[in-house]
């Protein structure tokens, strides 16, 4: 079933507006390819129909599903490594600062299925468990789409799934076998908290965060909503926290208000201090 240049113009710009993702022209076969799913489980016979139902805005369940199905999901435990390996480096002086408080705020910006937040919790439990005995910790997934959020919360994962990343030690430690799959444990789930939220709205109820992963999100986005986002995200990664973007991601030429500060084979950022310098 084909999208004409029409219909996928329409598509585009509900997405952009919906979410800041952005699909150009070049993208019919993805749409065409996501969407067929929603198209069948509907029961409807072409693109049109799904334009007019979505245009018509009577099915709100309709608008989400169309939203979802165009998310890339893409995601693994431990994804990059070196981020995780920084955080590790970066978290002993965290740590020294809020010894007073005794409080620590990570946010997983775009959480997908909740393999960046756990991983997150495993790197904590593995090597600050008894630094951060009698803290309160805190571990934010947020994402837009609530069926990925749905098995986030669900912490079920295929053998391919844990196979993607996790060393098998650290598999049979945090991990028990449920169902055929496994379940991410206590001692991570804890930390936790699965919350959907668009990164194109307000951010109700996120506090300051010593380290935020906002990771293989922006690449998705145009050049404004990046820049917007990461101008809304220098008052809530903290002056001493930091700030982790995917690998194919950069400030260069969207933002120049952060410091970077050099990481086990990656960069993070720091929101810099004194007046915010203008974007290019
Ligand atoms: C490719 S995944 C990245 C997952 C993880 N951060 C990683 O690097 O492995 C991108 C996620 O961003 C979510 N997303 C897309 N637009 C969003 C928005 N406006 N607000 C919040 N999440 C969004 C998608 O639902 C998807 O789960």
């Amino acid at each position: 079933m084909k999208v004409n240049p029409q219909q996928l113009a329409f598509l585009a710009t509900f997405l952009k507006r919906r979410s800041g993702v952005v699909i150009d022209a070049s993208k019919a076969y993805l749409v065409e390819a996501r969407l067929l799913p929603v198209l069948r489980q509907r029961g409807l016979d072409d693109f049109e129909g799904l334009v007019e139902r979505v245009r018509s805005a009577r099915d709100p369940g309709l608008e989400q599903d169309v939203l979802n199905a165009m998310m890339t999901h893409e995601t693994s435990f431990f994804r990059d490594r070196s981020p995780f390996e920084t955080v590790k480096r970066l978290l002993p002086d965290l740590l020294k600062r809020r010894t007073v408080a005794r409080h620590l705020v990570l946010w997983s910006a775009a959480a997908s299925s909740g393999q960046e937040a756990y991983s997150l919790a495993i790197l904590l439990n593995e090597h600050f468990r008894e630094a951060l005995v009698g803290w309160s910790v805190r571990i934010l997934a947020t994402d837009i789409s609530e069926p990925v959020l749905a098995r986030a919360r669900e912490g079920l994962y295929s053998d391919f799934e844990v196979a993607r990343g996790l060393p098998v030690e650290l598999r049979d430690k945090y991990f028990v076998r449920l169902q055929g799959k496994w379940s991410i444990g206590h001692d991570c789930r804890k930390y936790v908290e699965f919350r959907r939220m668009n990164l194109l709205e307000a951010w109700q109820g996120v506090p300051p965060c010593d380290v935020v992963f906002l990771r293989n999100i922006l690449i998705y986005f145009d050049i404004p909503t990046r820049a917007a986002i990461l101008a809304k995200m220098r008052s809530t990664v903290r002056p001493d926290g930091a700030l982790f973007l995917g690998g194919a991601e950069t400030m260069l030429g969207v933002c120049d208000t952060y410091d970077r500060v050099e990481g086990v084979g990656c960069s993070a950022y720091r929101p810099r201090s004194g007046p915010a310098a203008k974007r290019p």
